[in-house]
């Protein structure tokens, strides 16, 4: 439905979820074998996001929880990403540097327990998914582009084309991906209006390797400051398996011990947000709301979850 329009448009998305909230809820207990007497607490995303998408999921689930007699917990997009590895057979374990890189977010952050979450650097400027999907555009691929482009690389030259590592030497555990985008578009001008196949992977593998070399320079970096032995990947850049290879290549060569998502909980979905929900509550930092007035926060800074 997105993809006529190169990105995600939000009247378009809200729309979609009305129509699709209460079906998939539907599906996804049939598929667990389980009804909705087996439900405890009903978990819904609260934010960061789209202000319409998020009153979807807060109203459905408010009304839900309602009927059910049960609470209702609202929780943090980012903590659910952050807390997605524990879903994993090999789980981490406290305390870890998390990068999370997602469409929308680019952050290395100190996490000592369930809801604290330091920030230690972001993106200025465009998210690392996002430059993936930018780049994606530009060689005519399809959105979200970055599993696209991932693929097209793999037959690709990264060293032929040279782009640049933004950022890389900045001495700080900051971001910045819009200047790569601009000298994407800058050598895909250069190849003419039609791009051969081999310099569309060259560059795809080019631009794949610019970003992954920032992200693993700078969460290394982060795990110096911090002295921690651990790292989690999350988010929807995290399924980047370029990204995977030179973690893990990076990591065990300083033994650090590096844990992801399982491959099909890197992008969203429901189960981190009832992970989230369950480890909040197990941690006594969620007081059981029964009263069911929501709001959703479209604009919400992890570490003010506090502790
Ligand atoms: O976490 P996520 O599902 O949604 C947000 O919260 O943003 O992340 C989506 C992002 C998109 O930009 C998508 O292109 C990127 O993750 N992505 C990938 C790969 N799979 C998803 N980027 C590079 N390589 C992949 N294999
Ligand atoms: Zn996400």
């Amino acid at each position: 439905m997105h993809q006529a329009y190169g990105g995600v448009v939000p009247e378009l998305a809200s729309r979609d979820h009305i129509r699709r909230v209460l079906p998939l809820t539907e599906q996804v207990l049939a598929d667990a074998g389980r009804s909705l007497k087996d439900v405890d607490v009903v978990a819904f995303t609260r934010g960061p996001g789209l202000a319409g998408a998020l009153l979807v999921g807060a109203g459905a689930a408010c009304s839900l929880a309602a009927a059910l007699g049960k609470p209702v917990v609202g929780v943090h997009h980012l903590e659910g990403h952050l807390l997605s590895p524990f879903l994993s057979a090999d789980p981490p374990e406290f305390a870890f540097v998390a990068l999370l890189v997602s469409g929308g977010h680019t952050q290395l952050m100190r996490v000592d327990r369930v809801g604290s979450y330091e920030l230690l650097g972001e993106t200025i400027d465009d998210a690392a998914g996002e430059a993936f999907d930018k780049s994606a555009k530009l060689l005519g691929l399809p959105y979200p582009g970055g599993p696209h482009l991932a693929r097209l690389a793999q037959g690709g030259d990264a060293q032929a084309f040279k782009l640049p590592r933004p950022l890389l030497h900045s001495g700080d555990l900051d971001f910045s991906f819009s200047g790569l985008k601009t000298a994407v578009l800058t050598q895909a001008k250069k190849l003419g209006a039609v791009i051969s196949e081999k310099d569309k992977a060259d560059l795809a593998a080019s631009t794949q390797a610019a970003i992954v070399e920032v992200l693993v320079k700078k969460s290394m970096q982060a795990l110096d400051q911090t002295g921690l032995t651990r790292l989690v990947v999350a988010g929807g850049v995290g399924a980047n398996m370029l990204l995977r290879e030179q973690l893990n290549a990076a990591c065990s060569r300083r033994g650090i011990r590096v844990h992801y998502p399982e491959l099909h909980l890197c992008t969203d979905n429901g189960a981190m947000i009832a992970l989230a929900a369950g480890m909040r509550l197990q941690a006594g930092m969620e007081a059981p709301n029964t009263a069911y007035l929501f709001d959703v926060k479209p604009r919400w800074p992890l570490g003010m979850l506090g502790a």
